[in-house]
Parts: C-alpha cells; structure tokens; sequence
C-alpha cells in the first residue's frame, strides 16, 4: 500500500522541473569550490576516478534512498519518519532521522550563506578591477579584508539569505521553480562561456591532464576519505533536502532517470569547474594545492593576469553566486516544509521565520571570522564547531540511518513499490550496495572525521585526554 497521506505541501509541476531542481541543489559551493581543490591536493585525475567509485557506491544509492522516503509519504522528514514508524512498526526513534535532517540542512544554510554571500562580493571585486594585475599579496589582503570587515560581510550575507527568501517565500511552483527554470540554464552558459575563455587564454590541455589523467600512486587514505565525503555531500545527501524534493516529486518520474541524471549532470559540473580553473591557475604558473584558498586566492591572482580577466572573473564568481543561491534554496526547503507543517502558518511567514533563523546563527560564522576570531571552545571557533556538528555528525549519522532503515528497517516489498524500478534486478542490488558497502563507508566517514576533528585540536590544547 502506498502511503499518499493527505498533505498541505504543493508539488512539482513536471518531473523534469523536479530534475532540473534536485540538480541545481546538487550544484553547488561543493562542485565549483570544493571539488577543484580537494582534487587538486589529491593529484587529480586519480582522484576524480576514486569519487566516481565512491559516487556510484555512497552517493547515488543514499540519495535513491533519501528520495524513496520522500517520495513514499509526501511530508516533511520529520512527519515522513513519523509516518514510516507507524507504517513498518518499528521504533519511534528513527524519528531522529527526521529531526538530524532538518537540523543538519537548517546548520548548513547558516554558514553556506555566508560563504554565497562572499561569492555575491567577489563579483564586485572582479568587476571593478581588484584583481587587475594584482601581486599575491594584495589579492590575500582583499580576502583578509573582507573576512575581518564584520559589517560589510553581515551586508553579503543577509543579501544572500534575502535572495533565497524572496524566491522560496513564493511558494514551491511560483517561487523555487520559476526561479529554477531561469538558474539553470543561465548556469549552462556561464559555464560554456568560461570553459571557451579556459580554452582560449588558459593552459587546458595541461588543466585536461591534470584533471582527467589517471596517476594511481598519487591516491591515498586522505584520498578515499575525502572522495568518499565529497560524493555524499555533492548530490545533496543528508541534509534532508533530498528528502523532501523527494516528497514533491510527481508520482510518475522515473527514480532511476531522475538520479542518475542528477549525479551525471552534477558529476560534469565539477569536473567543468576544475578544468576551468586549473586551465587559468596553470596558464599563471600559479600551483594547484591551494586547497581551501584556491578560488578566493589563486583564480583571483591568474585572472587578474590574463586578458579579459575583470569581465571573466565577474562571470565566473557569478556563476558561484548562482549555483549556490539554487543550493541553498533546497536547504532551506525542509526546514521551512517542516515549520508549515508543524505550525500550518503560512509559506511565507515559515521562510521568513526559519530564514531568519538561519541568519541569525550564520552571524555566529561571520563573527568567527573576525570579533570571535579568539572566542573558542577547546581551539575551535564558532563556525569551525557548527560545520563539524552538521557536516561532521549530523549529515554522516543522518546517512547511516538512511542505508540502515531503508534496507534493513522499512520492508523491501515497501521500498521495491515506491522506487518502481523497471527490473527487479536494479532494486535487489541498490539494497545490497545500500545495506551494505554505503552503510559502511559512511561509518567510516563519520569515525574517522569525529577522529580527525579531536586530533585537530591537540595542537592548541595537548593537555586534552585524548592527545
Ligand atoms: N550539493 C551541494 C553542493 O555541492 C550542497 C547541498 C547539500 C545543497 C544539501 C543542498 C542540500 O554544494
């Protein structure tokens, strides 16, 4: 028996303005930011190849899982698991997986924001000619600058959430889809645009090898474990986003088109913005383990060296904005379906109150930046705890409750009805890679990051018990 509760929740209107949105969640800070640099502190190619793996073994089999729960009771995450205890008779505290959900999404908006709102500032940066012909220190003191300037960051980051809530606040079809339908495709040509620009000016064929070329000695155990994360986070996993596009999704979509086109699609997204920004690292000399700095240093410091450099780096910091801005519109979604629901106020009261919410913890991450630079608790600051908290513990605890309850908890007759795939081959080996190899890696994702998160702080503070 389906369970198509009655619910107060709007759906998509097709199920290709549901791909198109799953996708553009899928599209993020994590593909144009993340993925470039933790491929290139990995050595590349090998790299890429080792997220592919962990993709189609992690990623695409919790994301089908995510989207199954959604999609079987049509609420909220936490109403979802309300529903689905009662319905498989199983114990009332896999609402947490519910409650972890919607708190691991409302966490993360908190900080995105104000990482979308650096990206808004770094279009203007480009486009007024800051990185013309800048030396590598002038283009750290700009970021330096921006980081410690409270006021003009708390501008960026309240512009940014009032981008989201102006959209979201409209509601599911007139406010996420229309703007959807005008995001994505712009994305596409910001991103052709800048792949030419790459091609033209930058050093590609050295930027298509270091991307794509396969150099197994180069992988690791850092490697895995940041492949296998990243494949969890870039198609939007555990933050109940999914859980609740899931939920919209039109009764007739196909799951299995549906997902892999999300995961190709945001897959060639990454890969594009690698080759792209390594094409113009290269072409400066400039080096390509940046890490964490890549985009807010090293691009800015090529662009500002090559032709077109203010036109194309304004291009290119708003395709930032934009995938970020689509992102952060599916993490606010559950927060703001579950205050609906919970309250029955209306839409736009829920986006506004949670929105807020979301504001007023993400100062906590401005602030970490400057003001609280030197407030810590046990060496680490206010953002650093909340990023661990949600991407650390909540998002890999939420993962490995969805592996467990869908293939160990809910029936397979259950899951086989709602996810409908053509054969049953496909559903019986999604169980076995869910329940199993899924299940496990993200056990190890989430004890050996808790691990690393406590060594971390051994330097500041060696008398802790553990170091
Ligand atoms: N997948 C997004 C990224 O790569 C992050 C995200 C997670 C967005 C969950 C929405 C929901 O940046």
């Amino acid at each position: 028996m389906a369970t198509n509760h009655a619910s107060a929740l709007e759906g998509w209107t097709s199920r290709w303005t549901f791909v198109l949105a799953a996708t553009g969640s899928a599209i993020g800070l994590g593909n144009i930011w993340r993925f470039p640099f933790i491929a290139g502190e990995n050595g590349g190619g090998a790299f890429v190849l080792l997220y592919l793996v962990c993709l189609a073994l992690i990623g695409v089999p919790l994301l089908v899982a995510e989207l199954m729960l959604g999609r079987r009771t049509r609420h909220n995450p936490v109403r979802a698991m309300q529903y689905l205890v009662k319905e498989s008779g199983s114990s009332r505290q896999w609402v947490w997986l519910g409650r972890f959900s919607v708190l691991a999404g409302f966490m993360i908006l908190s900080f995105y924001a104000v990482v979308g709102g650096m990206a808004l500032a770094y279009i203007f940066h480009a486009a007024f000619g800051d990185f013309a012909g800048a030396a590598p220190a002038d283009i750290v003191r700009l970021f330096t600058r921006l980081q410690a300037d409270t006021d003009g960051l708390v501008v960026w980051h309240s512009l940014f959430l009032l981008l989201v809530v102006v959209v979201s606040m409209r509601g599911l079809r007139r406010g996420i889809e229309r703007s959807i339908r005008v995001i994505m495709p712009l994305m596409l040509v910001l991103i052709l645009a800048l792949l030419a620009y790459a091609w033209r000016f930058g050093a590609f064929e050295t930027s298509a090898h270091f991307m794509l070329d396969f150099a197994p000695e180069q992988l690791g155990w850092d490697a895995l474990l940041d492949a296998m994360t990243h494949a969890f986070y870039t198609v939007s996993v555990g933050m109940g986003a999914m859980m609740i596009y899931g939920a919209y999704m039109p009764p007739h979509a196909s799951m299995r088109v549906s997902v892999l086109s999300i995961a190709a699609i945001d897959t060639l997204v990454g890969i594009a913005a690698g080759l792209i920004i390594y094409a113009l690292v290269f072409a400066q000399g400039l080096d390509a383990r940046s890490g964490f700095s890549l985009m807010f240093h090293t691009l800015p410091l090529a662009l500002g060296h090559l032709p077109f450099g203010q036109f194309f780096g304004s291009l290119f910091f708003v395709l930032v904005a934009l995938a970020a801005w689509s992102s952060a519109l599916a993490l606010l979604e559950p927060g703001v379906a579950w205050f609906q629901e919970a309250t029955g106020w209306s839409r736009a009261a829920a986006t506004w109150i949670v929105a807020l919410g979301a504001w007023l913890l993400g100062l906590g991450t401005v602030f970490s930046f400057n003001t609280w630079q030197s407030a810590t608790l046990l060496g680490q600051t206010f953002f650093s705890w909340i990023n661990f908290i949600s991407s650390g513990l909540l998002v890999p605890v939420v993962g490995l409750m969805l592996g467990i309850f869908c293939v160990w908890v809910l029936s397979a007759q259950a899951s086989a009805e709602t996810l409908r795939f053509p054969k049953p081959v496909w559903h019986q080996v999604w169980r076995r890679v869910t329940g199993t190899v899924a299940v496990v890696s993200v056990l190890v994702i989430l004890v050996m990051g808790v691990h690393g998160y406590a060594v971390g702080m051994c330097g500041g503070n060696p008398g802790l018990p553990w170091c």
